[in-house]
């Protein structure tokens, strides 16, 4: 269970903003480090908006997230360059590898995984990043080396 005192507050401070939502949501993730489901309501209510509109928002923006970020993140770069040299392919691996989907995190909150447009490594794709560091030219085979590196193993 969240806090809903500082979320209450976080959210009061937004309301009366024209267009106050974006800032809201940004705020709110700042507070908890993601949005819990629980203040959607909430805001729903503070901005006048449908529970819809509010998660439309929150899917929208790929900056969002629903839940908290595993000890461990691993970011995908999904765009052109990297699409062109595997990262498709790539990605699907690293999801079998860590069993979760893009935008989840595991149960054990030891992964999340995330979708990035472009880290600007473009001639060296496709790119990881691993806990903060850029891994270039990763490939299905290389991943799981450079996954254990980052545990310390
Ligand atoms: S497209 Fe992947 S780093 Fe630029």
């Amino acid at each position: 269970m969240i806090d809903m005192d500082k979320a209450n507050e976080v959210i009061n401070r937004f309301k009366d903003l024209e267009g106050g939502l974006l800032e809201c949501l940004h705020g709110v993730q700042q507070a908890f480090g993601y949005v819990p489901k629980e203040t959607v309501n909430v805001m729903a209510d503070a901005f006048n908006l449908s529970r819809a509109e509010v998660h439309g928002v929150i899917s929208y923006y790929h900056d969002f997230k629903t839940n908290p970020e595993g000890r461990k993140v691993v970011r995908i770069c999904q765009a052109e360059a990297c699409q062109s040299m595997g990262s498709r392919g790539l990605t699907e691996r690293v999801k079998d590898v860590l069993n979760i989907d893009l935008g989840d995190t595991s149960a054990d909150g030891e992964y999340s995984l995330e979708a990035v447009y472009c880290f600007g490594n473009c001639a060296l794709s496709p790119n990881v990043e691993i806990d903060g560091k850029l891994h270039a030219r990763v490939s299905s085979d290389n991943f799981e080396a450079l996954l254990k590196q980052g545990d310390g193993a």
